[in-house]
């Protein structure tokens, strides 16, 4: 049935000549591309403020949970990614087992997932900016520090669409100059984070551990689905396939690799943390800061939070190149305008989708206050994994993928699994959520019976 055509492999690997990504990136660079989209509010503020209202020092408990549910779909997705290293992620896998309007599906919560993890994190990038630059006694004027709420006095979150704007410009000149400005940013937020680290353990009191699960299981369980969105990213990490070199070997090790490290990084950090101070005090914008200021390190707390400022830069370059690579995807299969997958003849990045993509967040993050809609871009994220995670299955049964790639262990059984603790994770998200994203379907499914179906590549064939 045409709704539910597929992709055949010959045609993925099909790739005319005039729209050709280039092939740049080694294992080390998309494991910093990883940890660049991994690492950023997640990090910075979860750890106080979900141990604070739901899961006390247990929170490492939370941040492992979180993990492994990662881990599983990570390495689904590193099947799919090495045996079919093509762009679009998700999106991608989803045509080849499952058809086109999954696929469409899939790609369109993508959408909402990077756009609004663009939006949020640039929202949470311009307060920690205002909170540095008043050390310094610079201030924003207030009208223009925040979305538009004339009841509070603001109207623009201007350093938030300047920051989506200015990144948007970095990729549009070519993915290699910004994966270099990516491991700069890299190698300073995960220095302040072992700086955190390595000062802090001198001044943990283990009695601040004590009680050390105060909300029960279910805290830990609700503070997972919280947690959820300081793995977010690594995913994007798959978007990068086309300009990958030996993708079937790398693109894995990409992958793995960022989830292990940012997973050690943040039960080291949430041990720290709420070992320094009592899980109580934590519930603070900066929590990480804040701990270093309760024990009169002030200057360090400086440090952290320029960490944080540039922390979250990454994390806005990662799923801002993500989200416009994804376009790219979708225009070239004919299920958006053509002009979404055009390429920039000098610098061969496409431009027109960057800053359409980049404009659409920058208002979002201008004017929209983000905190509820946060919770959507976990939505869009476990929409994926589920069917990044059984799609697994249908891939394995199909002859015609190479298959001397990478392979999930444990066969079926655990990408099963990985199915049954997203759509857990699903269960856990709000009321608000499900219907916020109810209404962002139907406006996709509107734009796919619309435009999408008839314009489809599919049709030529
Ligand atoms: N994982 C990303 C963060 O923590 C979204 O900011």
């Amino acid at each position: 049935m045409k709704l539910f055509r597929k992709k055949s492999v010959e045609e993925l690997f099909k790739k005319s000549g005039d729209v050709q990504l280039k092939q740049t990136l080694g294992a080390f660079d998309l494991v910093l591309l990883g940890i660049g989209a991994i690492i950023g509010t997640g990090i910075f503020i979860l750890p106080g403020t979900v141990a604070a209202s739901h899961s006390g020092p247990a929170i490492v408990f939370s941040f492992i949970i979180a993990a492994i549910v990662c881990a599983f779909a990570g390495m689904c997705y590193s099947e799919f990614s090495s045996s079919v290293p093509v762009t679009g992620s998700a999106y991608t896998y989803g045509y080849i087992v499952f058809g086109e309007l999954v696929a469409w599906i899939v790609g369109w919560a993508l959408v909402l997932e990077y756009g609004l993890a663009v939006a949020s994190v640039s929202t949470g990038w311009s307060s920690y900016l205002s909170a540095l630059l008043e050390g310094f006694n610079i201030t924003i004027p207030k009208a223009i520090s925040g979305p538009f709420n004339p009841a509070e006095g603001t109207y623009i979150n201007a350093p938030a669409i300047a920051i989506v704007l200015a990144i948007a410009f970095l990729l549009t000149r070519g993915i290699q100059g910004s994966a270099k400005l990516n491991k700069i940013m890299v190698f300073i937020k995960v220095g302040v984070i072992l700086l955190f680290i390595v000062v802090g353990v001198f001044f943990v009191k283990p009695v601040n551990w004590q009680p050390f699960m105060p909300f029960g299981i279910s805290g830990v369980m609700s503070g997972a689905a919280l947690v959820f969105f300081a793995y977010l990213g690594f995913d994007a990490v798959s978007s990068a396939a086309e300009e990958v070199k030996n993708p079937q070997r790398n693109l894995p090790i990409g992958i793995i690799g960022s989830l292990v490290i940012c997973t050690i990084l943040y039960v080291v950090v949430s041990l720290v943390l709420t070992g320094i101070a009592p899980y109580t005090q934590l519930n603070v914008s900066d929590p990480v800061s804040f701990a270093m200021q309760i024990i009169h390190q002030d200057w360090i707390a400086g440090i952290i939070s320029l960490g944080a400022v540039s922390g979250m830069m990454t994390v806005i370059l990662v799923m801002l190149y993500g989200g416009t690579r994804l376009l790219y995807a979708l225009g070239r299969d004919g299920l958006l305008p053509k002009s979404m997958c055009e390429l920039n003849n000098k610098y061969k990045t496409p431009v027109k989708n960057t800053w359409t993509f980049a404009i659409l967040t920058a208002l979002c993050a201008g004017f929209i206050p983000l905190s509820r809609l946060a919770e959507l871009v976990n939505m869009g994220t476990l929409i994926a994994f589920t069917i990044v995670s059984i799609g697994v299955i249908f891939l394995r049964k199909n002859k015609n993928i190479p298959s001397e790639g990478f392979k999930v262990p444990f066969f079926p059984a655990l990408p099963i699994l990985s199915f049954l603790l997203c759509i857990f994770l699903i269960t856990q998200l709000s009321v608000f959520t499900w219907i916020a994203c109810g209404v962002w379907f139907i406006f996709g499914l509107i734009i796919y019976f619309t435009y999408g179906r008839k314009h489809s590549l599919m049709n030529k064939e």
